[in-house]
């Protein structure tokens, strides 16, 4: 079965142009819950460590450096099939073919700057929600992740 929880990001963009605001207000309206919060700036080694699967690719370092330029806002979000939930909800990687209705063609700027993140599977998003928060302060905010 699939799980509840899923981590979402703000990304630079949206942070820097001022839609956080309006985008977790369209993310609670669809029914996520946000059960933990913080804002972040990347520091290199960390936004490298969290894209690592794609350091191959052509755009990674443009990536880096763009996920490295600002606040960011992380978030573990909490739904019925979290994962798969808030993919459909963000839309595609590239805002041009992302569904009417979905936060990156409402928000995003481009297919680099698309101003969330999703993670891609459970497993990632157990991984990424601890790479953001310390155990302690999900347990204080009654998250559990499985062990
Ligand atoms: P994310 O991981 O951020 O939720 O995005 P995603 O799954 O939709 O897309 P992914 O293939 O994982 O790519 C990660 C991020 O890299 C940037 N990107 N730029 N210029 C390009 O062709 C290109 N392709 C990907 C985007 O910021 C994308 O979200
Ligand atoms: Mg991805």
């Amino acid at each position: 079965m699939s799980g509840n929880l899923t981590f979402a990001m703000i990304k630079p963009d949206a942070v820097e142009s001022g839609k956080s605001g309006a985008i977790i207000a369209h993310l609670q309206e669809q029914g996520f819950l946000v059960r933990a919060m913080r804002l972040v700036r990347l520091t290199r080694p960390e936004a490298e460590a969290f894209y690592e699967v794609h350091r191959e690719r052509p755009f990674y370092g443009e990536l880096v450096e763009f996920m490295i330029s600002g606040p960011a806002i992380a978030m573990a979000l909490q739904s019925s099939d979290a994962v798969a939930g808030w993919r459909t909800a963000i839309g595609a990687t590239d805002p041009a073919e992302a569904a009417e209705g979905t936060i990156r063609r409402e928000f995003a700027e481009s297919k680099g700057r698309n101003a969330v993140h999703g993670s891609d599977s459970d497993e990632n998003a157990l991984r990424e929600v601890a790479f953001f928060f310390p155990e302690r302060e999900l347990a204080l905010l009654g998250v559990h992740l499985p062990a």
